[in-house]
């Protein structure tokens, strides 16, 4: 009979891992990808994903079962069986959310680091280091530092030159120069300026397969500079540059919400950002040039 249980619980557990796995791999909640952070953030998403409907999928079915099998018969007035302590039962239900739990805590910080999230605070310790009297980062410094683990291209914090070693698109090839805008983010409104060019502009306009580097800061209040389609999201805070990194891989047009409540009008505060093919931002960008500059 033990054995039994034993069995059906096994079995049970796999089907609803399988389950879990099958509709976090093959159920697509996310919008389509266009940048090429895109890849790593999903891939985060999908083992969420996963875990969250075997994790669900296990409590509703059980939650189910036991308000059908262990109704209260017509006429049954009785308390139900006192049952107290179950030592391996505990064990289990502990140590089931603790490996998730430590799964889920390591693997985010791991996507988090590889999108460039650590990178503002490499930065510190290098502007440290170079505060402690020590030539501006040349090649011989650069070589006493700890190398920085490999990452992705782009993603949060500045975009990795093509003068960096480390530095590789998704596929793999030396990115191209990068474009850098400057962000400005007030209530309500984001404006784009392209230093390059003295472009100023009230959408984004961006090359496809290009490098970007977004230098971003508010004049009033905190807000978000998020694109949902690029998997990207950071702060934009007054007196504090903040930087994003992308590479479009996708034309098309693409919304940038603000998401952090930043005033009575938060929810209206939106753009765009459009991704042309090379030879199209080439076209636009000679028709915004403003004529005084070069
Ligand atoms: Cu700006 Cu919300």
């Amino acid at each position: 009979m033990q054995i039994r249980t034993a069995v059906t619980t096994a079995l049970a557990s796999a089907g609803l891992v399988a389950t879990g796995l099958l509709v976090g791999n093959r159920v697509n909640l996310l919008p389509v990808d266009a940048s090429s952070n895109a890849a790593t953030y999903d891939s985060l998403f999908k083992v969420l994903f996963s875990i969250g409907t075997t994790l669900f999928l296990g409590v509703a079915i059980v939650l189910i079962y036991s308000l059908m099998r262990f109704r209260r018969p017509p006429g049954d007035g009785a308390d139900g069986i006192a049952i107290e302590g179950n030592l391996p039962l505990e064990i289990v239900w502990t140590a089931i959310p603790a490996v998730v739990v430590l799964f889920v805590g390591i693997y985010s910080y791991d996507i988090y680091e590889r999108m460039g999230g650590m990178a503002p605070l490499m930065d510190h310790a290098a502007m440290d280091h170079a505060a402690m009297g020590h030539e501006a980062m040349d090649h011989g410094a650069m070589a006493s530092a700890p190398t920085p683990a490999p990452r992705i291209w782009g993603g949060i914090g500045p975009a990795t030159t093509a003068a960096d070693p480390a530095a590789t698109t998704v596929n793999g090839a030396a990115p191209l120069p990068t474009l850098p805008v400057e962000v400005t983010a007030m209530q309500f409104a984001f404006i784009f300026h392209y230093p390059d060019n003295g472009i100023t502009s009230g959408e984004l306009h961006v090359p496809l397969g290009q490098p970007v580097e977004l230098r971003m800061e508010a004049r009033d209040v905190i807000h978000a500079f998020w694109v949902p389609q690029f998997r990207l999201k950071q702060d934009v805070i007054p007196g504090q540059t903040t930087v994003l990194s992308f590479t479009a891989t996708r034309p098309g047009s693409y919304p940038i919400v603000c998401a952090e409540l930043c005033g009575a009008y938060h929810g209206g505060m939106r753009s765009t950002v459009v991704v042309h093919e090379p030879e199209a931002f080439e076209a636009w960008r000679a028709q915004n040039t403003p004529l005084t500059s070069t």
